[in-house]
């Protein structure tokens, strides 16, 4: 049986080979132009190997955000019950029919692809150029990227059979074009070797924060407690690494005797490895932002387990690693309670289709009980780094709906750090739980930018903090950073921490946090009233009290927010 049915499917397939007419190509995405800062260099060699992932459609793509809003908000009878890795596979999971039609055309053309996420909505094909080509109908070519140098192969326009729309959503990488994630988000303001001054100790916190900002400050402000969390592993931190950025155990060791003498200087991370990525730990190895984001969660988040992971450079997603960090994360039985990431892009950098498949994975993976965090980006309205625009430029992932978007405050009493990005997405539509909130602040703003932002959409940040002159340790000595690098690892050990009295308390963590956030009272944040964020030749959003487009909601209140969430 099983051997007549290959030798049918080859004499078929050897029949659509000789007759074009079965198969119909049809142009599935194009772009007009070679995007700007871009230049093509002629046809990629036809036998480079490219690797594309295939997004399938799926079941029932939508159906996963319903069921996240229901779990997420507060008061909903389904509140907090987080679905198994099996239910929420079955929403992304194409259907048998999906499959069968693109495997088919894939086997015509003698090409086998193998499952690239753990719903099976993503396939992956190594294939060289010339069988690409010929596959989607498409002139790969080779581009480079004039700021960065880096090269890639591209295609400004592809096609597929007519008979798979509404079964291949994509093919990816193809035509989007972004510049590398070169360097961290972080702006070093003075490094290395800064000499702490003062003595600052956990049960010494200067009031005022000076002269820098340390975990004992972030306890004093936010009312984070310095006392150890239970250490349950069912509530883990988890901490994303990219472009060989790596964290290092001896600079935490030197941070935690400096700035948490309470906390043994031993107490570190474990590590994590998705596309072969390393987390090498000689001195100069050391990376500013992995070294940021593991301090100000093992240093804040006191006795959460942390695990640090480090996506490769090999990375072939196409999408910075981003897709597989979070197809990695979906892959496990048991996921992270949270999850922090300090790096991002301007969402124009991505096509509509992958963005809204990563936001997808997202809503994935918060259904499941993990917060997410993203930091807001460094750029002010200008993007997620500053730079020239004629528009106010949303960053990516923060306009995703389904995940907190972390801005940054400066000094105490905080006021807005003036590079936080914050602004609204320009492809993903305002999610209700925000609504009464945006509304509120866009008639306060009045007809001010009008033109310069999308008024209709998702508006982030969500939240925010300090994101301005933080201490760490790094090669060996100390240096003074900048960012809402900063900012998303200091709101995700504050939740971790709440996580951590949740469940010895018996209750289920957090998980997806947007709508209990913008439904809590006024005592839960402190609203940031003073400061903007400029950029595009403007002052940029004014903040303001409730929720504004540079810091949120504001910043958290820890006794405030354990009332909240039910803790005695
Ligand atoms: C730090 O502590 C030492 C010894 O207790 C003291 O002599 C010194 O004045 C302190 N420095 C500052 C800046 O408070
Ligand atoms: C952790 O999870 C396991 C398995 O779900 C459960 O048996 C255990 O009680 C949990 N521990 C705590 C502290 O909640
Ligand atoms: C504004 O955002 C919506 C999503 O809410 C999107 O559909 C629309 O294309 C955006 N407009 C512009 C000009 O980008
Ligand atoms: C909005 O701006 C217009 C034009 O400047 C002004 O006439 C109007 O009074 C403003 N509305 C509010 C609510 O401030
Ligand atoms: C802003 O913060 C102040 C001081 O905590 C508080 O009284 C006020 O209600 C807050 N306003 C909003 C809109 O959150």
């Amino acid at each position: 049986m099983v051997k007549l049915s290959l030798l049918l499917l080859v004499i078929a397939a050897a029949l659509a080979l000789a007759s074009p007419l079965g198969r119909e190509l049809v142009v599935h995405e194009r772009l007009n132009s070679v995007p700007h800062g871009f230049t093509a260099h002629g046809p990629a060699p036809q036998d480079k190997v490219l690797h594309l992932r295939l997004a399938l459609v799926g079941k029932n793509p939508t159906g996963i955000e319903d069921e996240l809003m229901e779990i997420s908000t507060p008061g909903n009878p389904r509140y907090q019950q987080f679905l198994s890795k099996e239910e929420v596979e079955a929403f992304a999971a194409p259907t048998q029919e999906t499959l069968t039609a693109v495997n088919a055309y894939l086997a015509e053309h003698g090409v086998t692809a193998k499952p690239a996420s753990p719903a099976g909505d993503w396939l992956s094909i190594d294939v060289p150029v010339a069988k690409a080509n010929e596959l989607f109908g498409a002139q790969f070519t080779t581009f480079t990227h004039a700021a960065s140098g880096s090269t890639s192969v591209r295609t400004l326009e592809y096609s597929i059979p007519a008979n798979l729309q509404g079964h291949l959503d994509f093919v990816h990488p193809t035509i989007m074009f972004s510049s590398p994630l070169s360097k961290p988000p972080v702006i070093t303001i003075s490094r290395p070797n800064v000499a702490p001054q003062g003595n600052l100790t956990s049960d010494a916190v200067p009031a005022s924060c000076t002269p820098y900002i340390t975990p004992a400050c972030l306890q004093a402000l936010y009312g984070i407690p310095a006392a150890p969390a239970s250490g349950t592993t069912n509530n883990t931190l988890a901490v994303s690494g990219f472009i060989g950025q790596y964290a290092n155990r001896l600079d935490l060791s030197t941070f935690l005797s400096y700035a948490r003498p309470d906390m043994s200087s031993g107490t570190s991370f474990t590590d994590a490895s998705v596309d072969g990525g390393t987390n090498p730990q000689g001195k100069s190895n050391a990376g500013v932002e992995a070294n940021l984001d593991t301090q100000y969660t093992v240093g804040v988040a006191t006795g959460v387990p942390v695990s640090f992971i480090s996506v490769g450079g090999d990375s072939t997603d196409g999408v910075f690693g981003f897709l597989d960090i979070v197809n990695y994360l979906g892959s496990l039985a048991s996921v992270p309670t949270t999850f922090t990431t300090s790096y991002g892009a301007d969402e124009y950098e991505l096509t509509a289709g992958i963005a809204a498949k990563l936001c997808d994975a997202y809503a994935q993976l918060g259904a499941r009980g993990t917060s997410i965090f993203f930091s807001s980006g460094d750029g002010g309205v200008s993007g997620s780094q500053s730079q020239s625009c004629t528009t106010f430029v949303p960053t990516f992932p923060s306009g995703c709906p389904y995940l907190t978007s972390v801005g940054g405050t400066s000094g105490v009493p905080e006021t807005a750090w003036a590079y936080s990005s914050g602004g609204f997405s320009n492809i993903f539509s305002r999610p209700t739980y925000q609504s009464s909130a945006v509304s509120t602040y866009l008639t306060q703003l009045n007809t001010t930018y009008r033109g310069l932002y999308n008024a209709s959409s998702r508006a982030y940040p969500d939240v925010a903090a300090q994101g301005d002159n933080v201490l760490i340790a790094y090669q060996g000595g100390f240096a003074l950073v900048a960012g809402t690098s900063c900012s998303s690892p200091i709101f995700a050990s504050f939740i971790a921490l709440i996580n951590d009295q949740l469940i010895t308390a018996g209750k289920p963590p957090l998980g997806f946090l947007n709508p209990l956030l913008y439904a809590a009272p006024a005592r839960v944040f402190n609203n940031i009233t003073t400061g903007s964020n400029p950029g595009c030749g403007t002052s940029g959003f004014p903040a303001a009290a409730g929720w504004n487009p540079v810091t949120g909601l504001g910043t958290p209140n820890f006794a405030a927010f354990r009332t909240y969430v039910g803790l005695p």
